[in-house]
């Protein structure tokens, strides 16, 4: 897909971020699914990520860059400082990016990302989740956060997701599942909007965090 609006204004901080920027000057169409973007599909359980971008009164946020950022099904990411024993897989590299369209909404497609061990504290496990990082018209400031999913049992031993006090925010960062997203024979559905601000915004990390 081509940008089809103007570009916005990028963030003057670029160098301080970690995780993936790539612009959106060159936007390709299959940017946005994760399954497609090598000679093989990737292992794992195929997945529609998809929702829409809001400001704090419900109106949807076009032509915004969204990019995700992953794990692959074994919980493991295509990157040198990861170096637990899981596979990487040769037909995914875990990251993808779109631009919202006039009504605020994007769609990706990936598979779903495995749990992975981290050194926070003792046998501590990530619970499955996908990096999001968005740019919106009316802010300078690139805003990131994670994604999780419904009934996942490990996001009550998450530091990361614990840190945040107010359990309806908390609630705000998990997905749901969406038969209307779901297609069938295909892949499941789960839905996840993003609030950039107000009293439902969706959490967001600190400017540093990747
Ligand atoms: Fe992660």
């Amino acid at each position: 897909m081509a940008p089809g609006r103007p570009p916005i204004a990028l963030p003057e901080r670029l160098s301080d971020v970690t995780a993936p920027v790539y612009g959106w000057w060159a936007l390709a169409a299959r940017d946005n699914d994760l399954t497609r973007q090598h000679a093989a599909e990737p292992q794992g359980q195929r997945i529609i990520v998809a929702g829409r971008l809001l400001e704090d009164d419900g109106r949807p946020i076009a032509g915004a860059l969204v990019e995700v950022w992953q794990a692959n099904a074994a919980g493991r990411y295509k990157h040198r400082i990861d170096d637990h024993p899981a596979p990487l897989d040769p037909n995914f590299t875990g990251a993808g990016r779109t631009v919202t369209d006039a009504d605020g909404r994007y769609e990706f497609t990936t598979i779903r990302p495995g749990a992975y061990p981290w050194r926070n504290h003792e046998n501590a496990w990530r619970p499955a989740h996908i990096h999001f990082s968005v740019f919106g018209r009316n802010f300078r400031q690139r805003l990131v956060t994670q994604m999780y999913f419904p009934g996942d049992p490990m996001m009550a031993y998450d530091p990361i997701l614990q840190s945040i006090p107010d359990d309806r925010a908390r609630q705000r960062l998990v997905s749901r599942y969406d038969l209307t997203l779901t297609k069938p024979e295909w892949a499941l559905g789960y839905a996840f909007d993003i609030v950039v601000r107000g009293s439902h915004a969706t959490p967001f990390e600190e400017p540093r965090s990747g």
